[in-house]
């Protein structure tokens, strides 16, 4: 198959980050997906639905003329986030969920949550509305090794807390290891997963045999290839609680080729072409359009877009370096040549 034409993909994970930034990522998620789930963990999070409404007009103020691009906003979630606060997100209508980072997980999650139980009343509330919780699925336990951190949450924390809100619709971001994929399995249809192109591209070998590799580094960390096999087997197997989530997430070149270099890989750039080198590649191609495009919307309870996207088998070279507010950013993949590019 030469040619792929797909309903118009989302993204159900992203991060933009703010100010003139936004006049490079915007258009790169813009490019290619209908709509995108905005992270909320910004140096200042977004934390109440004003911000959010503001950061969204900040987000549609960037975005391409031409462009039907939806921003759907979500509140970080802290300690102290009042019951109120989520119905008056929910109300709002342009707020689709609130994300859970345990303290300290990844990049500005300082002010996250310090115990779930702290935000009981939170979490209430939105199973009531049935409002997802976006969860960051990592421990932070310093004495809990790096690669264990997501397969310890979901045993110590996740399996508790849907215990405790059975109908709470749930979705575990950008999964990392076979342990989660079973647990999404074996949960009833309220809870699913995102999963990133680098999670389904690459393993822990790809970043460290040979020399340490800066822009692969992300959080949850890449794993084995065993469960890098256990992924992709989920992404392509057609289950709906398995959908797109690229978790694009844009460091300046300095920040990560660094003695303390930031965990995230800027894949917006290519972002459904990388979907389509893994569907490819593993012979289900005709399984992407589900994944990127079905069961992110119909698990949010959104319509589907109506939009389409056509994929072709053509090979170009991604760029060496990006410019992202006058700085210099390196894509995944810099340098290196895609087998698919989207038809103009
Ligand atoms: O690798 C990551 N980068 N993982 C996250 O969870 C956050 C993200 C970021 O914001 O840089
Ligand atoms: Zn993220």
């Amino acid at each position: 198959m030469n040619q792929l034409q797909i309903t118009l993909p989302d993204d159900w994970h992203l991060h933009l980050r703010d100010a003139e930034s936004l006049k490079s990522t915007v258009p790169a998620t813009a490019r290619c997906f209908g709509r995108a789930i905005i992270m909320p963990n910004l140096q200042l999070p977004i934390t109440n639905t004003e911000q959010a409404e503001a950061y969204k007009q900040r987000i549609v103020t960037n975005t391409p003329p031409s462009s039907t691009f939806t921003p759907l906003m979500t509140l970080y979630l802290t300690d102290n986030t009042p019951a109120s606060e989520i119905k008056k997100a929910h109300n709002s209508g342009f707020v689709y969920g609130a994300k859970l980072y345990p303290a300290g997980a990844t990049t500005n999650s300082d002010s996250g949550v310090t115990d779930v139980n702290k935000i009981s009343s939170a979490i209430e509330a939105m199973e009531a509305l049935g409002m997802p919780l976006l969860v960051h699925g990592e421990v932070t336990q310093t004495d809990i090794d790096i690669f264990d951190r997501e397969a310890v949450f979901i045993d110590t924390i996740l399996k508790p807390l849907k215990q405790k809100f059975p109908k709470l619709k749930l979705i575990l971001e950008h999964i990392t290891t076979e342990e989660a994929v079973r647990f999404i399995e074996n949960s009833d249809n309220t809870v699913a997963a995102t999963i990133t192109a680098h999670h389904l591209l690459y393993n822990r070998n790809h970043m460290l045999v040979g020399g340490i590799k800066p822009h692969y580094y992300c959080l949850p960390i890449l794993k084995r290839n065993r469960h890098q096999q256990a992924l992709i087997s989920a992404a392509i197997s057609g289950n709906p609680k398995f959908f797109l989530g690229t978790d694009s997430a844009p460091h300046t070149q300095l920040a990560k080729e660094s003695a303390c270099g930031c965990a995230g890989c800027y894949t917006a750039p290519t972002a459904i072409e990388l979907y389509a080198e893994v569907f490819d590649t593993h012979n289900a191609l005709d399984k992407l359009e589900g994944f990127a495009s079905f069961f992110g919307p119909d698990f949010y309870g959104l319509p589907r877009n109506t939009q389409t996207l056509t994929l072709i088998r053509k090979p170009w070279t991604v760029p060496a370096s990006l410019d992202m507010a006058g700085e210099t950013l390196i894509p995944l993949r810099a340098n290196e040549e895609l087998a698919w590019q989207i038809a103009n």
